[in-house]
């Protein structure tokens, strides 16, 4: 099978197309047909390794210490099961799904293997495979610190700071979808992409600082990582939330003794694929798909995302020989 393979860390040019053999599943383990995966701004952190201070050598421990431990990238697909193990009890040859294989990596790949109780769930059926895989990254995201860790309320005012990128444009649709009011923050050039999202303000970041319009929130998102506590303290509401995603070591140790200070890092789980898949086929969310790589150009595609100004999602199309 084709796969995009790396034997170190480093720029887009250490991702290879290489053959592997394709991998046969354990007994507890399905082999997925992957159709489509992704590049997103969390793969290219890891392929350079431009981890914010603090998780540097906690990072390497887990993804390997002088090199990569697992020889392929990529942690979000949309695919097809091929074959099960034989004591699988949630799948069936056929069954359409989408997921991420979290710190397993191995999603630009043809094929991958995953336990049958791993972040996989049927996917969307409104969605092609390139459209599900491209709600996986930053819907996530958006449930663990919106939903989960916020606790996002109607009516109450969200502005997201970074709107246009995957964590942003997925957190405008589920903070409308919880009822809140949303404000997004981005460039001229993506004011109607926000709008269209459901963002009822918009502020452009190249034009106005949000921080010195004397307007309050309950909940800003950062997705940026340009905003600190003390910089943004007039901007929230007297319980107020700052959730920091692209987290520096500042809000880091806020976040430890300040109780209005979110940081850490979005888990996967069945759980919030569901509700991403729900959300999809109701129609409260969307995908927002900027651009479309074959897995051959997955160096390419990582060299886009690298530039660090991609509207929504970059996907990487699989095409199998039959198809
Ligand atoms: N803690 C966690 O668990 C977690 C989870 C997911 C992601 N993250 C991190 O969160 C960050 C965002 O992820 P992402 O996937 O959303 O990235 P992304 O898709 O690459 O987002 C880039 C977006 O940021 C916008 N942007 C750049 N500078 C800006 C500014 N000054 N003000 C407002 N918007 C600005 C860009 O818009 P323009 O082109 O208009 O500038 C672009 O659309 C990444 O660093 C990622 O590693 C953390």
């Amino acid at each position: 099978m084709k796969v995009i393979a790396w034997t170190k860390y480093g720029a887009p040019e250490v991702l290879e197309l290489k053959e592997f053999e394709k991998p046969s599943p354990k007994k507890d383990e399905v082999l997925i047909k992957i159709h489509a995966s992704s590049v997103t701004a969390g793969d290219c952190r890891l392929r350079s390794f431009n981890i914010p201070m603090g998780f540097w050598l906690p990072t390497r421990l887990m993804f390997g210490l002088t090199k990569p431990r697992r020889p392929v990238p990529g942690m979000d697909m949309s695919g097809e099961i091929e074959s099960i193990g034989k004591d699988v009890k949630l799948f069936k040859e056929g069954d359409k799904v989408f997921g991420t294989t979290g710190m397993r990596l191995g999603a630009n790949a043809e094929y991958t293997c995953l336990s049958e109780n791993a972040a996989l769930v049927k996917k969307p059926d409104n969605m092609s495979h390139e459209q599900a895989v491209a709600i996986i990254f930053g819907g996530l995201t958006a449930i663990h610190f919106l939903r989960d860790k916020a606790n996002v309320q109607r009516d109450q005012k969200v502005l997201i700071n970074g709107a246009s990128g995957s964590v942003g444009t997925s957190s405008i649709q589920l903070a409308k979808y919880f009822g809140s009011e949303v404000t997004g923050v981005c460039s001229t050039a993506n004011i109607g992409l926000v709008k269209s999202l459901g963002a009822k303000e918009v502020i452009d970041y190249t034009k106005e600082d949000f921080t010195k319009n004397k307007q309050t929130y309950d909940v800003i998102l950062d997705a940026v990582g340009n905003l600190s506590l003390p910089q943004c303290k007039k901007s929230l509401t007297k319980q107020g939330l700052l959730i920091s995603i692209n987290t520096s070591l500042l809000n880091n140790l806020l976040s430890i003794f300040r109780k209005n200070v979110i940081c850490g890092v979005a888990g996967e789980s069945k759980e919030g694929l569901d509700f991403l898949r729900e959300r999809a086929e109701s129609g409260d969310i969307e995908a927002v798909i900027d651009r479309v790589y074959p897995l051959e150009h997955t160096a390419k595609a990582h060299r886009y995302v690298d530039m660090g100004h991609k509207k929504g999602n970059v996907v990487i199309f699989v095409k199998h020989k039959e198809t």
